[in-house]
Protein backbone atom coordinates (compact mmCIF):
# COMPACT_ATOMS: atom_id res chain seq x y z
CA UNK A 1 0.00 0.00 0.00
CA UNK A 2 1.14 3.38 -0.21
CA UNK A 3 0.18 7.09 -1.23
CA UNK A 4 1.35 8.50 -4.71
CA UNK A 5 1.70 12.27 -5.84
CA UNK A 6 1.06 14.10 -9.12
CA UNK A 7 2.69 16.54 -10.95
CA UNK A 8 1.98 20.30 -11.98
CA UNK A 9 -0.40 19.20 -14.82
CA UNK A 10 -3.41 19.36 -11.96
CA UNK A 11 -6.68 18.49 -11.56
CA UNK A 12 -6.38 16.48 -14.88
CA UNK A 13 -3.23 14.33 -14.00
CA UNK A 14 -4.12 13.54 -10.98
CA UNK A 15 -7.85 12.40 -11.81
CA UNK A 16 -6.40 10.12 -14.64
CA UNK A 17 -3.52 8.64 -12.48
CA UNK A 18 -6.75 7.89 -9.69
CA UNK A 19 -8.67 6.02 -12.65
CA UNK A 20 -5.47 3.86 -13.14
CA UNK A 21 -4.56 3.30 -9.94
CA UNK A 22 -8.06 2.48 -8.68
CA UNK A 23 -7.54 -0.68 -10.73
CA UNK A 24 -5.20 -1.48 -8.01
CA UNK A 25 -7.31 -0.20 -5.03
CA UNK A 26 -8.16 -1.68 -1.99
CA UNK A 27 -10.96 -0.21 -0.12
CA UNK A 28 -10.41 0.26 3.21
CA UNK A 29 -12.21 3.24 3.96
CA UNK A 30 -14.36 4.49 7.10
CA UNK A 31 -16.89 6.55 7.45
CA UNK A 32 -16.14 10.24 8.63
CA UNK A 33 -18.84 11.14 11.08
CA UNK A 34 -19.20 15.54 10.59
CA UNK A 35 -18.90 15.49 6.62
CA UNK A 36 -21.94 15.39 4.90
CA UNK A 37 -21.40 12.54 2.50
CA UNK A 38 -20.34 8.78 3.90
CA UNK A 39 -16.42 8.80 2.62
CA UNK A 40 -14.14 6.17 1.91
CA UNK A 41 -10.25 5.97 2.17
CA UNK A 42 -8.88 4.01 -0.39
CA UNK A 43 -5.53 2.52 0.05
CA UNK A 44 -3.18 1.61 -2.86
CA UNK A 45 -2.14 -2.17 -2.51
CA UNK A 46 -1.52 -3.84 -5.19
CA UNK A 47 -4.51 -6.49 -6.41
CA UNK A 48 -3.33 -7.07 -9.95
CA UNK A 49 -5.21 -6.96 -12.85
CA UNK A 50 -8.27 -6.39 -10.92
CA UNK A 51 -10.99 -4.26 -12.94
CA UNK A 52 -11.48 -1.12 -11.06
CA UNK A 53 -15.28 -1.20 -10.61
CA UNK A 54 -15.31 -4.37 -8.92
CA UNK A 55 -13.63 -2.72 -5.29
CA UNK A 56 -15.94 -0.06 -6.23
CA UNK A 57 -18.66 -2.94 -5.36
CA UNK A 58 -17.07 -3.81 -1.87
CA UNK A 59 -17.13 -0.24 -1.16
CA UNK A 60 -21.00 0.51 -2.05
CA UNK A 61 -22.13 -2.80 0.08
CA UNK A 62 -20.23 -0.47 2.91
CA UNK A 63 -21.28 2.87 2.20
CA UNK A 64 -24.44 2.68 0.08
CA UNK A 65 -25.41 4.52 -2.78
CA UNK A 66 -23.56 7.84 -2.52
CA UNK A 67 -20.49 8.26 -1.04
CA UNK A 68 -17.34 9.58 -1.60
CA UNK A 69 -13.71 8.15 -2.42
CA UNK A 70 -11.41 10.44 -1.55
CA UNK A 71 -7.22 10.15 -2.80
CA UNK A 72 -5.21 12.97 -1.21
CA UNK A 73 -6.46 16.05 -2.17
CA UNK A 74 -9.33 14.68 -4.50
CA UNK A 75 -11.79 12.76 -4.02
CA UNK A 76 -14.64 11.38 -6.37
CA UNK A 77 -18.58 10.83 -5.88
CA UNK A 78 -19.48 7.06 -6.40
CA UNK A 79 -23.20 6.39 -7.19
CA UNK A 80 -25.04 3.50 -7.34
CA UNK A 81 -28.26 4.22 -6.30
CA UNK A 82 -31.13 4.23 -9.51
CA UNK A 83 -33.33 7.70 -8.06
CA UNK A 84 -29.91 9.32 -7.91
CA UNK A 85 -28.66 7.57 -11.39
CA UNK A 86 -32.30 9.28 -12.70
CA UNK A 87 -31.81 12.23 -10.97
CA UNK A 88 -28.16 12.98 -12.98
CA UNK A 89 -28.71 11.61 -16.20
CA UNK A 90 -32.38 12.65 -16.83
CA UNK A 91 -34.33 15.11 -14.36
CA UNK A 92 -31.12 17.35 -14.01
CA UNK A 93 -28.58 16.21 -16.75
CA UNK A 94 -28.36 19.98 -18.14
CA UNK A 95 -26.36 20.29 -14.64
CA UNK A 96 -23.97 17.86 -15.81
CA UNK A 97 -20.77 17.37 -18.73
CA UNK A 98 -18.57 14.37 -19.23
CA UNK A 99 -15.95 15.58 -17.49
CA UNK A 100 -12.71 13.83 -17.61
CA UNK A 101 -14.01 11.53 -20.49
CA UNK A 102 -14.46 14.23 -22.71
CA UNK A 103 -10.41 15.39 -21.66
CA UNK A 104 -9.26 11.31 -22.11
CA UNK A 105 -11.26 11.14 -25.67
CA UNK A 106 -10.94 14.08 -27.36
CA UNK A 107 -7.41 13.06 -29.16
CA UNK A 108 -9.39 10.20 -31.09
CA UNK A 109 -13.16 11.33 -31.06
CA UNK A 110 -12.32 15.61 -30.96
CA UNK A 111 -16.05 16.92 -30.41
CA UNK A 112 -18.12 13.61 -31.45
CA UNK A 113 -21.16 13.09 -29.94
CA UNK A 114 -20.01 10.99 -26.60
CA UNK A 115 -17.90 13.89 -25.19
CA UNK A 116 -19.38 16.98 -26.50
CA UNK A 117 -21.59 18.81 -24.49
CA UNK A 118 -23.59 21.66 -24.59
CA UNK A 119 -24.51 23.06 -27.90
CA UNK A 120 -22.46 21.15 -29.99
CA UNK A 121 -23.64 17.99 -28.21
CA UNK A 122 -27.44 19.56 -29.00
CA UNK A 123 -27.05 19.77 -32.34
CA UNK A 124 -25.14 16.93 -34.14
CA UNK A 125 -27.47 14.90 -31.61
CA UNK A 126 -30.52 16.45 -33.47
CA UNK A 127 -28.99 16.11 -36.62
CA UNK A 128 -27.23 12.24 -36.18
CA UNK A 129 -30.51 10.70 -34.36
CA UNK A 130 -32.99 10.83 -37.38
CA UNK A 131 -30.34 8.88 -39.08
CA UNK A 132 -30.92 5.58 -36.86
CA UNK A 133 -34.52 5.38 -38.43
CA UNK A 134 -36.29 2.10 -38.35
CA UNK A 135 -36.02 1.17 -42.07
CA UNK A 136 -32.35 2.10 -41.70
CA UNK A 137 -31.78 -0.73 -38.77
CA UNK A 138 -34.38 -3.12 -40.75
CA UNK A 139 -32.03 -2.82 -43.47
CA UNK A 140 -29.15 -3.98 -41.16
CA UNK A 141 -30.42 -6.90 -40.42
CA UNK A 142 -28.61 -8.23 -43.30
CA UNK A 143 -26.23 -7.00 -43.03
CA UNK A 144 -25.57 -8.36 -39.55
CA UNK A 145 -26.78 -11.73 -41.02
CA UNK A 146 -24.04 -11.11 -43.25
CA UNK A 147 -21.54 -10.83 -40.94
CA UNK A 148 -22.29 -13.65 -38.86
CA UNK A 149 -22.36 -16.23 -42.10
CA UNK A 150 -18.80 -15.05 -42.60
CA UNK A 151 -17.63 -15.44 -38.71
CA UNK A 152 -19.86 -18.73 -39.10
CA UNK A 153 -17.66 -19.88 -42.47
CA UNK A 154 -14.36 -18.91 -39.87
CA UNK A 155 -16.40 -21.30 -36.95
CA UNK A 156 -16.43 -24.00 -39.44
CA UNK A 157 -13.01 -24.73 -40.32
CA UNK A 158 -11.78 -24.10 -37.16
CA UNK A 159 -14.39 -26.99 -36.47
CA UNK A 160 -12.94 -29.30 -39.27
CA UNK A 161 -9.70 -28.87 -38.02
CA UNK A 162 -10.63 -29.45 -34.34
CA UNK A 163 -9.13 -26.45 -33.43
CA UNK A 164 -10.39 -24.37 -29.91
CA UNK A 165 -10.69 -20.42 -31.48
CA UNK A 166 -10.25 -17.25 -29.53
CA UNK A 167 -14.14 -16.06 -29.55
CA UNK A 168 -13.19 -12.45 -27.75
CA UNK A 169 -11.26 -10.80 -31.10
CA UNK A 170 -13.39 -12.74 -33.49
CA UNK A 171 -16.54 -10.46 -32.35
CA UNK A 172 -14.28 -7.90 -32.47
CA UNK A 173 -13.63 -8.39 -36.13
CA UNK A 174 -17.38 -9.21 -36.53
CA UNK A 175 -18.49 -6.29 -35.14
CA UNK A 176 -15.86 -4.04 -36.79
CA UNK A 177 -17.07 -4.93 -40.30
CA UNK A 178 -20.30 -3.87 -38.95
CA UNK A 179 -20.38 -0.56 -37.72
CA UNK A 180 -17.88 -0.16 -40.79
CA UNK A 181 -20.53 -0.60 -43.76
CA UNK A 182 -23.37 0.94 -41.45
CA UNK A 183 -21.41 3.96 -40.27
CA UNK A 184 -19.38 4.97 -43.43
CA UNK A 185 -20.33 1.95 -45.86
CA UNK A 186 -16.57 1.02 -46.00
CA UNK A 187 -15.66 -2.59 -45.41
CA UNK A 188 -13.12 -3.68 -43.37
CA UNK A 189 -13.21 -7.30 -44.15
CA UNK A 190 -11.18 -8.09 -40.94
CA UNK A 191 -12.82 -11.37 -40.57
CA UNK A 192 -11.44 -12.85 -43.67
CA UNK A 193 -8.10 -10.75 -43.19
CA UNK A 194 -6.12 -7.79 -41.82
CA UNK A 195 -4.71 -4.86 -43.62
CA UNK A 196 -3.17 -1.47 -42.61
CA UNK A 197 -6.69 0.08 -41.93
CA UNK A 198 -7.85 -2.55 -39.28
CA UNK A 199 -4.01 -2.40 -37.57
CA UNK A 200 -4.80 1.03 -37.41
CA UNK A 201 -8.37 0.88 -35.67
CA UNK A 202 -7.10 -0.84 -32.85
CA UNK A 203 -3.88 0.56 -32.28
CA UNK A 204 -6.12 3.75 -31.95
CA UNK A 205 -8.69 2.12 -29.50
CA UNK A 206 -5.73 -0.11 -27.83
CA UNK A 207 -4.41 3.82 -27.26
CA UNK A 208 -7.73 5.32 -25.62
CA UNK A 209 -8.24 2.34 -23.21
CA UNK A 210 -4.44 2.95 -22.29
CA UNK A 211 -5.13 6.55 -21.64
CA UNK A 212 -8.59 5.77 -19.53
CA UNK A 213 -6.32 3.69 -17.34
CA UNK A 214 -2.57 5.12 -17.42
CA UNK A 215 -1.27 6.27 -13.68
CA UNK A 216 0.64 8.60 -15.81
CA UNK A 217 -0.43 10.83 -18.80
CA UNK A 218 2.91 10.31 -20.93
CA UNK A 219 1.21 10.75 -23.81
CA UNK A 220 1.43 14.75 -22.75
CA UNK A 221 4.90 15.45 -21.50
CA UNK A 222 6.13 18.24 -23.88
CA UNK A 223 8.95 16.54 -26.56
CA UNK A 224 8.57 13.18 -25.50
CA UNK A 225 4.83 12.78 -26.84
CA UNK A 226 6.29 14.01 -29.98
CA UNK A 227 8.85 11.56 -30.20
CA UNK A 228 7.71 8.08 -28.30
CA UNK A 229 7.45 5.78 -30.74
CA UNK A 230 4.12 4.88 -29.46
CA UNK A 231 3.08 8.45 -29.68
CA UNK A 232 4.12 8.22 -33.31
CA UNK A 233 2.27 5.21 -34.40
CA UNK A 234 -0.66 6.52 -32.80
CA UNK A 235 -0.40 9.20 -34.88
CA UNK A 236 0.16 7.26 -38.30
CA UNK A 237 -2.91 5.43 -37.44
CA UNK A 238 -4.66 8.35 -36.83
CA UNK A 239 -4.00 10.06 -39.84
CA UNK A 240 -4.29 7.38 -41.88
CA UNK A 241 -8.26 6.65 -40.24
CA UNK A 242 -8.69 10.28 -41.09
CA UNK A 243 -7.58 10.28 -44.42
CA UNK A 244 -9.84 7.18 -45.13
CA UNK A 245 -12.63 8.98 -43.97
CA UNK A 246 -11.82 11.79 -45.84
CA UNK A 247 -12.10 9.88 -49.23
CA UNK A 248 -15.27 8.09 -47.91
CA UNK A 249 -17.00 11.68 -47.53
CA UNK A 250 -15.79 12.36 -50.56
CA UNK A 251 -17.00 9.54 -52.59
CA UNK A 252 -20.48 9.76 -50.54
CA UNK A 253 -20.76 13.27 -51.60
CA UNK A 254 -20.54 12.81 -55.77
CA UNK A 255 -22.79 9.78 -54.64
CA UNK A 256 -25.48 12.36 -52.97
CA UNK A 257 -24.80 14.81 -55.62
CA UNK A 258 -25.55 12.01 -58.70
CA UNK A 259 -28.54 10.48 -57.38
CA UNK A 260 -32.02 12.17 -57.86
CA UNK A 261 -33.58 10.68 -54.73
CA UNK A 262 -35.67 13.07 -53.18
CA UNK A 263 -34.60 13.58 -48.86
CA UNK A 264 -37.50 12.71 -46.73
CA UNK A 265 -38.03 11.50 -42.92
CA UNK A 266 -37.28 7.87 -43.79
CA UNK A 267 -34.71 8.27 -46.60
CA UNK A 268 -32.64 5.67 -47.19
CA UNK A 269 -29.89 4.84 -50.41
CA UNK A 270 -30.60 1.39 -51.32
CA UNK A 271 -26.72 0.90 -52.39
CA UNK A 272 -25.48 2.92 -49.57
CA UNK A 273 -27.51 2.99 -46.53
CA UNK A 274 -24.81 3.78 -43.99
CA UNK A 275 -25.28 6.82 -41.55
CA UNK A 276 -22.73 8.78 -43.39
CA UNK A 277 -24.68 8.73 -46.48
CA UNK A 278 -28.00 9.87 -44.46
CA UNK A 279 -26.06 12.86 -43.07
CA UNK A 280 -24.93 14.33 -46.43
CA UNK A 281 -28.28 13.92 -47.72
CA UNK A 282 -29.89 15.86 -45.53
CA UNK A 283 -28.33 18.72 -45.91
CA UNK A 284 -26.38 18.74 -42.66
CA UNK A 285 -24.38 21.86 -42.89
CA UNK A 286 -21.01 21.09 -40.71
CA UNK A 287 -17.67 20.77 -40.47
CA UNK A 288 -15.35 18.28 -42.22
CA UNK A 289 -13.87 18.05 -38.90
CA UNK A 290 -16.66 17.71 -36.98
CA UNK A 291 -18.41 14.69 -39.30
CA UNK A 292 -15.22 12.97 -38.96
CA UNK A 293 -15.63 13.16 -34.89
CA UNK A 294 -18.82 12.02 -35.22
CA UNK A 295 -17.95 9.12 -37.32
CA UNK A 296 -15.23 7.85 -35.28
CA UNK A 297 -17.22 8.48 -32.15
CA UNK A 298 -20.10 6.22 -33.53
CA UNK A 299 -17.21 3.71 -35.50
CA UNK A 300 -15.77 2.85 -31.50
CA UNK A 301 -19.34 3.81 -29.65
CA UNK A 302 -21.00 0.53 -31.73
CA UNK A 303 -17.77 -1.57 -32.02
CA UNK A 304 -15.91 -2.73 -29.07
CA UNK A 305 -19.39 -2.44 -26.64
CA UNK A 306 -21.56 -4.50 -29.36
CA UNK A 307 -18.42 -7.52 -29.02
CA UNK A 308 -18.29 -7.21 -25.77
CA UNK A 309 -21.68 -7.85 -25.08
CA UNK A 310 -21.27 -11.14 -27.35
CA UNK A 311 -17.81 -12.35 -25.72
CA UNK A 312 -19.79 -12.14 -22.17
CA UNK A 313 -23.07 -13.73 -23.56
CA UNK A 314 -21.13 -16.40 -25.10
CA UNK A 315 -19.10 -17.35 -21.69
CA UNK A 316 -22.51 -17.15 -19.62
CA UNK A 317 -23.90 -19.37 -22.16
CA UNK A 318 -21.21 -22.24 -21.79
CA UNK A 319 -22.04 -22.06 -17.85
CA UNK A 320 -25.70 -22.57 -18.19
CA UNK A 321 -26.21 -25.24 -20.68
CA UNK A 322 -29.78 -25.59 -20.08
CA UNK A 323 -30.26 -21.76 -21.35
CA UNK A 324 -28.35 -22.62 -24.06
CA UNK A 325 -30.73 -25.38 -25.08
CA UNK A 326 -33.85 -23.22 -24.59
CA UNK A 327 -31.40 -20.66 -26.93
CA UNK A 328 -31.03 -23.21 -29.64
CA UNK A 329 -34.40 -24.47 -30.19
CA UNK A 330 -36.20 -20.78 -30.43
CA UNK A 331 -33.35 -20.36 -33.18
CA UNK A 332 -34.11 -23.72 -34.79
CA UNK A 333 -38.07 -23.07 -34.56
CA UNK A 334 -38.15 -19.27 -36.00
CA UNK A 335 -34.83 -18.86 -38.28
CA UNK A 336 -34.47 -23.12 -39.59
CA UNK A 337 -31.77 -22.71 -42.10
CA UNK A 338 -33.00 -18.93 -43.25
CA UNK A 339 -31.68 -15.48 -42.62
CA UNK A 340 -32.85 -13.14 -40.28
CA UNK A 341 -35.60 -10.54 -41.10
CA UNK A 342 -36.62 -7.51 -39.26
CA UNK A 343 -40.09 -9.29 -38.76
CA UNK A 344 -37.63 -12.73 -36.60
CA UNK A 345 -36.72 -9.59 -34.25
CA UNK A 346 -40.47 -9.97 -32.72
CA UNK A 347 -39.71 -13.48 -32.24
CA UNK A 348 -36.59 -14.24 -31.19
CA UNK A 349 -37.38 -13.21 -27.79
CA UNK A 350 -36.00 -15.31 -25.79
CA UNK A 351 -32.66 -14.32 -27.27
CA UNK A 352 -33.25 -11.10 -26.69
CA UNK A 353 -34.15 -12.00 -22.94
CA UNK A 354 -30.24 -13.32 -23.07
CA UNK A 355 -29.16 -10.49 -23.99
CA UNK A 356 -31.01 -8.47 -21.62
CA UNK A 357 -29.39 -10.63 -19.34
CA UNK A 358 -26.09 -10.71 -20.10
CA UNK A 359 -26.01 -6.31 -20.31
CA UNK A 360 -26.98 -6.78 -16.63
CA UNK A 361 -24.24 -9.12 -15.51
CA UNK A 362 -22.10 -7.42 -17.64
CA UNK A 363 -22.97 -3.83 -18.60
CA UNK A 364 -20.41 -1.76 -21.22
CA UNK A 365 -19.56 0.38 -20.05
CA UNK A 366 -19.58 -0.41 -16.51
CA UNK A 367 -19.26 2.83 -15.13
CA UNK A 368 -20.77 6.37 -16.40
CA UNK A 369 -18.88 9.16 -15.60
CA UNK A 370 -20.18 12.92 -15.16
CA UNK A 371 -19.41 16.21 -13.81
CA UNK A 372 -21.15 18.75 -12.01
CA UNK A 373 -21.32 22.02 -13.66
CA UNK A 374 -23.20 23.79 -10.77
CA UNK A 375 -24.57 22.97 -7.00
CA UNK A 376 -26.76 20.75 -6.57
CA UNK A 377 -28.11 17.75 -3.93
CA UNK A 378 -27.86 14.33 -4.60
CA UNK A 379 -29.49 12.28 -2.19
CA UNK A 380 -30.26 14.87 0.06
CA UNK A 381 -26.59 15.39 0.08
CA UNK A 382 -25.32 19.31 -1.20
CA UNK A 383 -22.53 18.83 -3.89
CA UNK A 384 -20.69 21.28 -5.34
CA UNK A 385 -19.47 22.15 -8.94
CA UNK A 386 -17.24 20.34 -10.61
CA UNK A 387 -17.33 17.01 -8.85
CA UNK A 388 -16.32 14.20 -10.52
CA UNK A 389 -19.03 11.38 -10.13
CA UNK A 390 -18.65 7.81 -11.17
CA UNK A 391 -21.86 6.19 -11.85
CA UNK A 392 -21.43 2.58 -11.62
CA UNK A 393 -23.68 0.44 -13.60
CA UNK A 394 -22.23 -2.36 -12.22
CA UNK A 395 -23.70 -1.71 -9.01
CA UNK A 396 -26.96 -1.03 -10.23
CA UNK A 397 -27.24 -4.35 -11.85
CA UNK A 398 -25.89 -6.73 -9.10
CA UNK A 399 -26.96 -4.93 -6.28
CA UNK A 400 -29.17 -7.77 -4.15
CA UNK A 401 -31.59 -5.05 -2.98
CA UNK A 402 -32.65 -4.54 -6.68
CA UNK A 403 -32.46 -8.14 -7.62
CA UNK A 404 -33.14 -11.82 -6.34
CA UNK A 405 -29.89 -13.98 -7.41
CA UNK A 406 -28.37 -10.59 -8.24
CA UNK A 407 -25.07 -12.94 -9.83
CA UNK A 408 -27.19 -15.68 -11.45
CA UNK A 409 -27.45 -15.61 -15.40
CA UNK A 410 -31.44 -15.68 -15.88
CA UNK A 411 -32.87 -14.57 -18.57
CA UNK A 412 -36.32 -16.19 -17.66
CA UNK A 413 -35.96 -12.81 -15.14
CA UNK A 414 -37.54 -11.00 -17.78
CA UNK A 415 -40.78 -12.37 -18.84
CA UNK A 416 -41.45 -13.09 -22.18
CA UNK A 417 -44.85 -11.51 -23.15
CA UNK A 418 -43.49 -8.98 -20.72
CA UNK A 419 -42.12 -5.15 -22.17
CA UNK A 420 -38.35 -5.14 -23.56
CA UNK A 421 -36.64 -3.95 -20.11
CA UNK A 422 -35.22 -0.42 -20.41
CA UNK A 423 -34.46 2.36 -17.94
CA UNK A 424 -37.98 3.69 -17.59
CA UNK A 425 -39.64 0.42 -16.63
CA UNK A 426 -36.97 -0.54 -14.45
CA UNK A 427 -37.13 2.82 -13.02
CA UNK A 428 -33.19 3.23 -13.02
CA UNK A 429 -32.21 0.34 -11.65
CA UNK A 430 -31.12 -1.09 -15.07
CA UNK A 431 -29.76 1.22 -17.27
CA UNK A 432 -27.94 -0.90 -19.91
CA UNK A 433 -27.72 1.77 -22.28
CA UNK A 434 -27.78 4.42 -19.84
CA UNK A 435 -30.46 7.15 -19.92
CA UNK A 436 -32.01 10.48 -20.59
CA UNK A 437 -30.96 12.78 -22.99
CA UNK A 438 -27.65 11.30 -23.46
CA UNK A 439 -29.01 7.65 -24.12
CA UNK A 440 -27.14 5.19 -26.79
CA UNK A 441 -28.62 6.82 -29.88
CA UNK A 442 -27.98 2.78 -30.96
CA UNK A 443 -29.77 0.59 -28.55
CA UNK A 444 -31.79 -0.74 -31.03
CA UNK A 445 -29.28 -1.32 -33.89
CA UNK A 446 -27.07 -2.77 -31.31
CA UNK A 447 -29.87 -5.40 -29.52
CA UNK A 448 -30.56 -6.78 -33.09
CA UNK A 449 -27.37 -6.66 -34.02
CA UNK A 450 -25.89 -9.21 -30.96
CA UNK A 451 -29.77 -10.88 -31.20
CA UNK A 452 -28.94 -12.03 -34.73
CA UNK A 453 -25.26 -13.28 -34.31
CA UNK A 454 -26.15 -15.32 -31.24
CA UNK A 455 -28.72 -17.10 -33.03
CA UNK A 456 -27.26 -17.30 -36.04
CA UNK A 457 -24.24 -18.93 -33.97
CA UNK A 458 -26.25 -21.01 -31.72
CA UNK A 459 -27.90 -23.07 -34.56
CA UNK A 460 -24.81 -24.23 -36.10
CA UNK A 461 -22.28 -24.93 -33.17
CA UNK A 462 -21.85 -25.83 -29.87
CA UNK A 463 -19.81 -23.75 -27.65
CA UNK A 464 -18.09 -25.10 -24.51
CA UNK A 465 -15.20 -23.51 -22.62
CA UNK A 466 -12.00 -25.30 -24.40
CA UNK A 467 -10.21 -27.51 -21.82
CA UNK A 468 -7.07 -26.01 -20.41
CA UNK A 469 -7.61 -22.92 -21.58
CA UNK A 470 -6.85 -19.92 -18.93
CA UNK A 471 -9.61 -18.77 -16.40
CA UNK A 472 -11.77 -16.04 -17.97
CA UNK A 473 -11.42 -13.08 -15.74
CA UNK A 474 -12.50 -9.14 -15.98
CA UNK A 475 -10.28 -6.56 -17.05
CA UNK A 476 -11.02 -2.72 -17.81
CA UNK A 477 -10.85 -1.01 -21.03
CA UNK A 478 -13.90 1.55 -22.12
CA UNK A 479 -15.76 -1.79 -21.80
CA UNK A 480 -14.93 -5.26 -19.88
CA UNK A 481 -13.13 -7.26 -21.59
CA UNK A 482 -11.26 -10.69 -21.01
CA UNK A 483 -7.66 -10.92 -19.08
CA UNK A 484 -6.53 -13.67 -21.63
CA UNK A 485 -9.58 -14.07 -23.74
CA UNK A 486 -12.13 -16.37 -24.90
CA UNK A 487 -11.24 -19.40 -25.78
CA UNK A 488 -13.58 -21.76 -27.11
CA UNK A 489 -13.85 -25.64 -28.61
CA UNK A 490 -16.83 -24.73 -31.36
CA UNK A 491 -18.53 -28.12 -32.75
CA UNK A 492 -21.16 -28.26 -35.71
CA UNK A 493 -24.36 -29.01 -34.46
CA UNK A 494 -26.16 -32.57 -35.37
CA UNK A 495 -29.06 -32.50 -38.05
CA UNK A 496 -32.72 -31.58 -36.01
CA UNK A 497 -34.75 -34.80 -36.12
CA UNK A 498 -35.68 -34.26 -39.44
CA UNK A 499 -34.49 -36.82 -41.44
CA UNK A 500 -35.37 -37.02 -44.80
CA UNK A 501 -34.64 -40.26 -46.02
CA UNK A 502 -35.93 -42.73 -43.70
CA UNK A 503 -33.24 -45.52 -44.36
CA UNK A 504 -30.91 -42.87 -43.07
CA UNK A 505 -29.50 -43.67 -39.19
CA UNK A 506 -30.36 -41.05 -36.94
CA UNK A 507 -26.74 -39.14 -36.44
CA UNK A 508 -25.33 -38.99 -32.70
CA UNK A 509 -23.74 -36.01 -31.58
CA UNK A 510 -19.93 -37.02 -32.57
CA UNK A 511 -20.78 -37.54 -36.52
CA UNK A 512 -20.95 -34.19 -37.58
CA UNK A 513 -23.80 -33.50 -39.56
CA UNK A 514 -24.55 -30.16 -41.40
CA UNK A 515 -27.55 -29.01 -39.43
CA UNK A 516 -27.80 -26.51 -41.55
CA UNK A 517 -28.77 -28.13 -44.73
CA UNK A 518 -28.63 -25.48 -47.84
CA UNK A 519 -24.82 -24.65 -46.84
C1 LIG B 1 -24.02 6.30 -25.70
C2 LIG B 1 -24.06 1.60 -24.49
C3 LIG B 1 -23.88 0.39 -29.20
C4 LIG B 1 -23.64 5.06 -30.38
C5 LIG B 1 -24.09 5.13 -24.98
C6 LIG B 1 -24.27 5.05 -23.54
C7 LIG B 1 -24.25 3.73 -23.21
C8 LIG B 1 -24.11 2.98 -24.43
C9 LIG B 1 -24.36 3.13 -21.81
C10 LIG B 1 -24.43 6.23 -22.58
C11 LIG B 1 -23.10 6.82 -22.21
C12 LIG B 1 -23.24 7.91 -21.16
O1 LIG B 1 -24.32 8.29 -20.75
O2 LIG B 1 -22.18 8.40 -20.71
C13 LIG B 1 -23.98 0.89 -25.67
C14 LIG B 1 -23.97 -0.56 -25.74
C15 LIG B 1 -23.91 -0.89 -27.06
C16 LIG B 1 -23.90 0.33 -27.82
C17 LIG B 1 -24.00 -1.49 -24.53
C18 LIG B 1 -23.86 -2.26 -27.69
C19 LIG B 1 -24.41 -3.33 -27.16
C20 LIG B 1 -23.87 1.55 -29.93
C21 LIG B 1 -23.92 1.62 -31.38
C22 LIG B 1 -23.83 2.94 -31.71
C23 LIG B 1 -23.76 3.69 -30.46
C24 LIG B 1 -24.04 0.41 -32.31
C25 LIG B 1 -23.86 3.60 -33.07
C26 LIG B 1 -24.46 3.13 -34.11
C27 LIG B 1 -23.67 5.78 -29.20
C28 LIG B 1 -23.55 7.22 -29.16
C29 LIG B 1 -23.68 7.59 -27.81
C30 LIG B 1 -23.85 6.35 -27.06
C31 LIG B 1 -23.32 8.15 -30.35
C32 LIG B 1 -23.61 9.00 -27.24
C33 LIG B 1 -25.00 9.60 -27.20
C34 LIG B 1 -25.01 11.00 -26.63
O3 LIG B 1 -24.20 11.34 -25.79
O4 LIG B 1 -25.90 11.76 -27.05
N1 LIG B 1 -24.01 3.86 -25.50
N2 LIG B 1 -23.93 1.38 -26.94
N3 LIG B 1 -23.78 2.82 -29.41
N4 LIG B 1 -23.85 5.28 -27.92
FE1 LIG B 1 -24.01 3.34 -27.46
Amino acid sequence: SGEFTVSESGWVSLVRAVRGLLSRLIGEGKTQRGLAIPQARGSFAAVGGQAFFLPLYELYLTYGGIFRLVFGPKSFLIVSDPAIAKHILRDNSKAYSKGILAEILDFVMGKGLIPADGEIWRVRRRAIVPALHQKYVAAMISLFGEASCKLCENLEKAASDGEDVEMESLFSRLTLDVIGKAVFNYDFDSLTHDNGIVEAVYVVLREAEMRSTSPIPTWEIPVWKDISPRQRKVNEALKLINDTLDDLIGICKKMVEREDLQFHEEYMNEQDPSILHFLLASGDDVSSKQLRDDLMTMLIAGHETSAAVLTWTFYLLSKEPEVMAKLQEEADRVLGDRMPTIDDMKKLVYTTRVINESLRLYPQPPVLIRRSMEDDVLGGYPIGKGEDIFISIWNLHRCPKNWTDADKFKPERWPLDGPNPNEINQNFSYLPFGGGPRKCVGDMFATFETVVTTAMLVRRFNFQLAPGAPPVEMTTGATIHTTEGLKMTVTRRTMPPIIPNLETKVVSDSQSTSFDQSE
